[in-house]
């Protein structure tokens, strides 16, 4: 519960304005005497702890002890450019495990990203065991040949009415997936195919009730991506995993020990790049609109 000392107040009013769920209240022709109108509003982002001045307001499940000293960050506006312009999407790993400690600093970095209502309700699955990762490899191709790329085989009758569901680029990106599916089965290719042989593969979900479940993960797994970057470690989405959880929920949740009100909304491979990137890779132009005038 959200509490202001009013001994010590000294009424500057930062909570609040800052407060995303107008738990506080105010004087409003003096702009003065704060004190908490809606309790039960708090999300507890905790910015009303964390900016008060003196400490006086105070929540019962944040501790004042938990509050660090943010020391001031050093980066500058073009490093952390030149960071987001020369990540990619990294393939060949070295054959080096990722330190526990590693792993643990970026959940750590994950777990401090922005969550809709400050909900929290994500949750990581480590996995870095390979022979693990090779059977869910397989259930991973299995998923999604039997839960949907299989239509994909690019002619006749459901080909058309599958690009008018599904559009050209769409289309034409499954039929690839049909393809490079057949091809590395029928060459006994398929190990590797999914997670790429990296050492570790963080994989986060959600509530499947939650609407923003999706966003929180992909912002989450922004921080891993950028974090990692900076120990000198590379990461790549696995999108096959997540499309495969969206067509066979309950199998993959199974062999992830995750109940049925969960799924997997994204997860990264990590490991240390074989090769190091010397080039900017150009990206296309974008739509953009703009609504505001000059
Ligand atoms: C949501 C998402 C899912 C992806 N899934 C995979 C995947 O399953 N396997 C893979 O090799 N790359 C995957 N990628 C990486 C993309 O192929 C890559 O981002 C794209 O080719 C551009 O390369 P870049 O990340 O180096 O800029 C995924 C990327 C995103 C954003």
């Amino acid at each position: 519960m959200i509490k202001i000392d009013k001994e010590s107040c000294i009424n500057c009013t930062i909570c609040y304005e800052i407060c995303p769920d107008y738990v506080f209240s105010v004087d409003e022709v003096e702009k003065k005497d704060v004190t908490v109108r809606f309790a039960d509003h708090c999300c507890i982002c905790g910015h009303c702890v964390s900016m008060c001045p003196i400490g006086a307001v105070t929540h019962d499940t944040l501790p004042c002890d938990d509050f660090v000293k943010i020391s001031k960050p050093e980066i500058k506006p073009l490093d952390l450019q030149n960071l987001i312009f020369s990540r990619r999407s990294v393939r060949k790993y070295k054959d080096k495990q990722v330190e526990k400690e590693t792993i643990n600093q970026l959940i750590e970095c994950a777990a401090h990203a922005g969550s809709a209502g400050n909900v929290q309700t994500e949750g990581f699955i480590v996995l870095n065991d390979k022979s693990f990762l090779k059977k869910l490899e397989l259930v991973v191709v299995d998923s999604l040949w039997h839960g949907g790329v299989k239509f994909f085989k690019g002619k006749g009758l459901i080909q058309k009415f599958l690009s008018k569901r599904f559009g050209a680029k769409l289309t034409y990106q499954y039929q690839k997936y049909h393809k490079l599916i057949v091809r590395r089965r029928e060459n006994n290719e398929e190990e590797g195919m999914i997670f790429r042989n990296a050492p570790a593969v963080i994989a986060i979900h959600g509530l499947k009730a939650n609407y923003l479940a999706q966003t929180n993960s992909a912002i989450a797994l922004r921080n891993i991506e950028l974090m990692a970057q900076t120990l000198g470690l590379g990461t790549c989405h696995v999108g096959f995993l997540v499309t495969a959880s969206n067509m066979r929920t309950r199998k993959i949740n199974k062999m992830l020990g995750l109940d049925n009100k969960r799924k997997i909304y994204g997860a990264l491979m990590i490991g240390y790049p074989k090769y190091k990137y010397k080039h900017r890779i150009p990206k296309q132009d974008r739509k953009v609109n703009t609504m505001y005038s000059a």
